[in-house]
């Protein structure tokens, strides 16, 4: 993910519900003259973040309690968007990226990495098994992601399993830039 944002320079990123703040401590090491705000709506996971981030005091960074899907940020203010193992848990994924194109400048990127499926008939079966227990998952395949994004505006740039132990199907990333 970092990677995919080198030669970008962007001057304003979100890390999209950043829980504990891991990746967001890494983009302020990555991008040290970039504005870094975190954003979760659990404030436990900020409370750990903020005592993360706060070892280094001289990097400008914000901690923001919202929820994804209806984000209090201004209009085309932001220039990339990150977001790890967090979007399979938003409710509304549609309107969650309409959100997040208003919120990114035109060319922005929006890069999210999450638990993902092989097949839309995977994914409803993912989806009906969890939401009895209330937190549904909702794992999209990569061409639903890909379709989503589209839908939203965004132009998909690049998409990968991401190798990792323990995950079967490896999780997705997908790099898009709005339009
Ligand atoms: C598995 S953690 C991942 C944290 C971090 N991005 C990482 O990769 O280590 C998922 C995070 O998403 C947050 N989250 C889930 N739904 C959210 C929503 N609608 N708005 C904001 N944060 C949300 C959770 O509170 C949690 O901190």
């Amino acid at each position: 993910m970092l990677r995919r944002l080198d030669g970008n320079s962007p001057s304003t990123i979100v890390d999209l519900g950043c829980g504990t703040g891991q990746l967001s401590a890494r983009l302020i090491e990555r991008f040290p003259h970039a504005t870094i705000a975190g954003i979760d709506f659990s404030a436990g996971m900020l409370a750990e973040a903020a005592q993360r981030l706060s070892a280094d005091p001289s990097h400008p960074y914000a901690l923001l309690r919202a929820d994804a899907e209806k984000l209090p940020l201004a209009p085309s203010s932001i220039d990339a968007v990150v977001c790890t193992e967090s979007f399979h848990w938003y409710h509304h994924q549609a309107e969650t990226l309409e959100g997040l194109a208003e919120v990114l400048r035109p060319d922005g990127r929006l890069i999210i990495a999450s638990i993902a499926t092989l097949t839309s008939r995977a994914e409803s079966l993912i989806r009906g098994i969890t939401a009895p227990s209330g937190r549904t998952i909702r794992a999209l395949a990569p061409h639903q992601m890909r379709r989503l994004l589209r839908q939203s505006g965004f132009e998909v740039l690049h998409q990968q399993r991401i190798p990792r132990v323990g995950a079967v199907p490896w999780p997705v990333l997908t790099d898009a830039r709005l339009l």
